[in-house]
């Protein structure tokens, strides 16, 4: 159980001010991290697009499966795989594909009795279209799982990462945190300031700031995991 200053949960759903800003490399060290400290969790990136092979995980799905060592079948970790690299809603259209909305949410509901804690990830940002009008914060919503939204640093982050707080408020979401993501070693004065800037104009906590790392997406799992071991936030978890 997670308990936050803000929330108390069993779950997250990691979301971003954007696609790119590292949803998956935060979801997937939190995963890492959790499941070494003997917490059992579950991941899933319930829509994947821009999947080259449909009939296997994508990317972010494998890179999920790999940090929480999940033994999950790949329907229910990625239950709609699709083809083309656009929002799960349009891709689905265009590819045929009907969307089971109830068959994702119990796919997800019903792990609770297997594992301590869910990561699920959504895709984009929180209003990105996932099923016909249903969008990533109606997959909040209907989980019951809080947010977690994850911020690049460096200019427009300020605006994007209060418009994201302020649309989740607005839509009854609880949001358990904000994380500054990839902060590069000669960061500029905007990178720099961001997440104290932000900090200034929201009551919701931030969770801390990462570092741009380097290696393969394994490697930088590892290190991401390195740094959130000593957050305060993480450090009151389980
Ligand atoms: N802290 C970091 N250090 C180095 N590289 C990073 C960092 N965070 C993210 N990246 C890289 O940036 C790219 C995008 O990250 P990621 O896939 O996690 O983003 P995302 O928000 O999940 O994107 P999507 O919307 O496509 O799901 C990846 O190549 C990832 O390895
Ligand atoms: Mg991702």
């Amino acid at each position: 159980m997670l308990a936050a200053e803000a929330v108390s949960t069993d779950g997250l759903l990691v979301t971003g001010t954007d696609t790119g800003v590292g949803k998956t490399l935060v979801s997937a060290s939190l995963a890492y991290l959790l499941t070494r400290k003997g917490v059992r969790i579950g991941v899933a990136k319930p829509f994947e697009s821009g999947v080259a092979d449909p009939t296997d995980l994508g990317e972010d799905g494998r890179l999920l499966r790999w940090a929480a060592g999940c033994r999950d079948t790949v329907d229910r970790i990625t239950p709609y795989r699709l083809r083309e690299p656009l929002a799960p809603a349009l891709a689905a259209r265009r590819e045929g594909v009907h969307i089971d909305w109830p068959y994702v949410i119990e796919t997800i509901r019903n792990r609770h009795d297997r594992c301590d804690f869910q990561l699920v990830e959504g895709a984009g940002g929180l209003l990105v279209p996932l099923a016909g009008s249903r969008l990533v914060a109606d997959l909040a919503r209907e989980l019951g799982l809080p947010l977690l939204v994850v911020a690049r640093p460096g200019l427009g982050t300020i605006n994007h990462t209060l418009l994201t707080l302020e649309s989740a408020s607005a839509r009854g979401l609880k949001v358990a945190g904000w994380i500054i993501n990839g902060l590069p070693p000669a960061a500029t004065v905007a990178e720099q300031h961001a997440a104290l800037e932000i900090a200034r104009l929201t009551d919701i906590p931030c969770w801390g700031v990462l570092p741009q790392v380097d290696g393969t997406s394994h490697e930088k799992v590892i290190s991401l995991a390195q740094v959130m071991q000593d957050w305060p936030v993480i450090k009151g978890l389980f």
